[in-house]
């Protein structure tokens, strides 16, 4: 099969991450027979220094004219980039935004997933780890608050800035029954999140995911207050299958999720449309503070390209050879140093890419 993958390396570790992932790609075509046809995107700071935007409407196109795209992260740092100096509609973040609202990336998916042998990384009790866990966020990415209108200005001399959060029943179906139709092939449960104790929206969301729910009998469905679960997330995170929930709230607690499966640089993600298409990139950030080191944990990345490979290409076999491949390195042992652990041996982020690659089978 031939796969034409959009790349965008972005800033930070982004360059040092997607070429780990390209990396095992690249050995698992050569070993199931499969070609990559790799495009390079540029997007965020990246594009700001070549074109003075994050994001150019010929991207865009390039990125519509492949099947899939695999990023690793966009942005710098925020008090010493010269990035930051620009509007905020010029910075690198505004790049990601835009992509995912002109590719209708309305569902994203980021699991978090307890490996057993990264129960040394996790900040838990054992009490409460015991056994392990296995949950998938499954963000609405293209509303509410990122995407509703937005200005500071001064009211009778004094500045205030507005942030609007509006969706729509069709934005809310639309992510629901994905999220339904993801808990049928997992444990069969979905836990939304909102606030509907106090948000409109919230309690729209509510009332479309209940009716949503009434199409999938075979779906335990519980509604949680986003604060409860924030606490639920470490109190007891076994109790989750899927996490549906809105943009905001998802951002928030995915980034906490990862953390309790130890690093956030395990964290994949797929973000999807009504198509095959999606883009794939790790949760994490591009931390600048690591950048350029060698340092940081591909896996994430790695994991996104198994992600793709299955949602995009349908390359279920391929899909699972590279998430065999990571479980091999941890069970060996090795560990990047964000989930080092006493008796491990630590490894840069080229090497964790060596070992993977040398891993698929
Ligand atoms: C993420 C990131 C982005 C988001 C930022 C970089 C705009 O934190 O993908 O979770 O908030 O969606
Ligand atoms: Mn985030």
């Amino acid at each position: 099969m031939n796969l034409k993958i959009g790349v965008i390396k972005g800033d930070g570790i982004g360059p040092e991450i997607v070429t780990e992932a390209v990396k095992v790609l690249d050995k698992i075509s050569e070993i199931y027979g499969h070609t990559c046809d790799y495009t390079q995107l540029l997007m965020g700071g990246a594009s700001i220094d070549v074109h003075g935007v994050p994001l150019t409407d010929d991207t865009v196109a390039e990125a519509k004219n492949c099947d899939a795209v695999l990023m690793g992260s966009i942005g710098g740092d925020a008090k010493t980039s010269p990035w930051y100096q620009l509007e905020p509609s010029k910075r690198p973040e505004a790049g990601l935004l835009r992509i995912r609202k002109e590719l209708n990336l309305f569902a994203n998916l980021r699991p978090a997933v307890l490996y057993d042998e990264l129960k040394g990384a996790c900040p838990l009790k054992e009490e409460i780890t015991a056994g392990g866990f296995d949950m998938m966020i499954m963000r609405e990415l293209t509303g509410g608050l990122y995407f509703g209108e937005r200005k500071t200005v001064s009211e009778d001399g004094v500045m205030t800035a507005y942030d609007s959060l509006t969706y729509n029943e069709n934005e809310i179906r639309r992510i629901a029954r994905r999220g339904f139709d993801i808990a049928m092939k997992r444990r069969k449960k979905v836990t939304s999140v909102d606030k509907a104790n106090v948000l409109d929206s919230s309690r729209l969301w509510r009332k479309v995911v209940e009716e949503v729910a009434a199409d999938y009998p075979e779906v335990t469905l519980e509604h949680m207050l986003v604060d409860n679960c924030a606490m639920q997330l470490v109190k007891d995170p076994k109790q989750f299958d899927v996490i549906l929930t809105e943009n905001m709230f998802g951002d928030i607690l995915s980034d906490e999720a990862s953390m309790v499966t130890g690093s956030i640089g395990m964290l994949a993600s797929a973000s999807l449309n009504e198509t095959k298409f999606g883009l794939y990139e790790p949760s994490g950030g591009s931390a600048p503070d690591i950048a350029g080191k060698g340092i940081a944990n591909p896996i994430a990345t790695i994991l996104s390209a198994a992600m793709m490979l299955k949602f995009s290409f349908d390359l279920d076999k391929e899909a699972d050879a590279i998430e065999r491949a990571v479980a091999k390195v941890l069970e060996e042992g090795y560990r990047t140093i964000d989930i080092m652990s006493d008796g491990k041996e630590q490894v840069g982020t080229e090497k964790m890419g060596d070992l993977i690659a040398g891993y698929i089978e």
